[in-house]
């Protein structure tokens, strides 16, 4: 065992601060990662302020961040993936049964023994998992990405929770060419959906409740934006889109975004509010839309979306920021403040 350098919060209403945290030392199938970004997801500030007590309850000290990139320290005997020196990533997952038929079909996002980065039982240690708001991680291979060359790595960092959780329900979705598609919330989650729904050739459009995040909608590569608290506006998109993604991390009008699908068509949840979303049955009911949810992604698609991410130069559009202002920046997330990721360079924390 070592200690980690990490940001911890002590409860759910004291801020984050400097601590350290202990890890193991790499076992034969662990790679040992120096931490370089590691990306704020507003699931880390609902995680660490308990707003999800009723479904995952917080344990104190919490230390969150699971969009981590950095470079391979050491590596265990068994491991012939990765090398000292190697970038390497690490998303929201590090461990699984590895033998449930979700993990075998490499859709360990599904497994009912999954071991998330942060606030989960750890199996080596005892207590819970501490994820990447710290110096340095140890993670089993199976769980450690590669990070293509050509990337930048603070704006690589989101990829690992941000990329991913709209990546996967667009492939599922089939968002291709000719499909009309809307973005729900122009966050961290919403701008990686927009990158993502115009290189697969979709129709984009956003809608946003901050009318000054319209030019920035288009540079990312919206083809329409529109402010949805405009209902005049809304009504014009009435029946037109074949897909949905909606990334809003508070509650919101669902309905309003449902009466928008054509027939069959869907709308997909991956923001997390804490309370329940009202849904009007008869918006589904005619048109025979549906309505989904989706966590993450599986290893082998989380792979498949940072190569396409290498093949298409897509990164996240990062603020990078010391680690000793990430307080600051929780309470800009809450404003809906943030363009459009924060990235933490770990480098102030090796630095203290
Ligand atoms: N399903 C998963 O696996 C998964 C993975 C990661 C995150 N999440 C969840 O996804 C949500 C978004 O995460 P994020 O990191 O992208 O958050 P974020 O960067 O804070 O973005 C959320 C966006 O939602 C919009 N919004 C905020 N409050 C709103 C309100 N009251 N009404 C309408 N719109 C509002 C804002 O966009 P505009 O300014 O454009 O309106 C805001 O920028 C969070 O709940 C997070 O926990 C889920
Ligand atoms: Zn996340
Ligand atoms: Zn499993």
């Amino acid at each position: 065992m070592y200690n980690a350098k990490a940001y911890a919060a002590g409860s759910a209403v004291s801020p984050l601060a400097s601590t350290t945290v202990a890890r193991r030392d790499p076992t034969e199938d662990d790679v040992q990662i120096e931490i370089l970004f590691c990306g704020i997801c507003h699931s880390d500030l609902h995680q660490v302020r308990n707003q999800w007590k009723n479904i995952m309850p917080t344990v104190y000290p919490c230390v969150p961040g699971h969009e981590i990139v950095g470079r391979v320290t050491r590596v265990g005997s068994a491991i012939t993936g990765f090398k000292p020196g190697d970038l390497a990533a690490v998303g929201c997952m590090v461990d699984s049964d590895r033998t449930c038929p979700e993990c075998q079909a490499g859709l360990e996002q599904f497994c009912p023994n999954l071991t998330l980065t942060y606030n989960f039982p750890d199996k080596h240690l005892g207590g819970v998992t501490y994820g990447g708001y710290s110096d340095s991680v140890v993670v089993d291979q199976r769980f450690v990405l590669k990070v293509p060359s050509n990337l930048d790595l603070a704006g690589a960092a989101p990829l690992l929770c941000a990329g991913i959780t709209t990546y996967s329900p667009m492939r599922h979705w089939g968002v291709t060419k000719g499909k009309k598609v809307g973005v729900v919330g122009l966050g961290g989650l919403g701008h990686m959906g927009v990158k993502f729904a115009h290189a697969l050739g979709a129709h984009v459009v956003v809608f946003t409740t901050s009318p000054n995040k319209k030019e920035d909608a288009r540079r990312l590569s919206a083809d329409e934006v529109v402010v949805s608290r405009n209902a005049g506006e809304m009504r014009r998109h009435a029946g037109s889109f074949d897909f949905i993604l909606d990334a809003v991390s508070a509650d919101h009008d669902i309905d309003a975004y449902i009466q928008l699908l054509r027939r069959d068509g869907n709308i997909t949840l991956v923001g997390a509010p804490d309370k329940p979303l009202a849904v009007p049955v008869f918006g589904l009911i005619f048109r025979r839309r549906s309505l989904s949810g989706s966590p993450i992604g599986g290893v082998p698609e989380t792979q498949e979306m940072l190569n396409f991410c290498g093949e298409h130069n897509i990164t996240a559009d990062v603020e990078v920021i010391p680690i000793q202002k990430v307080n600051e920046a929780y309470d800009r997330l809450l404003k809906a403040d943030v363009k459009y990721r924060f990235s933490i360079d770990m480098a102030s924390l090796r630095a203290e």
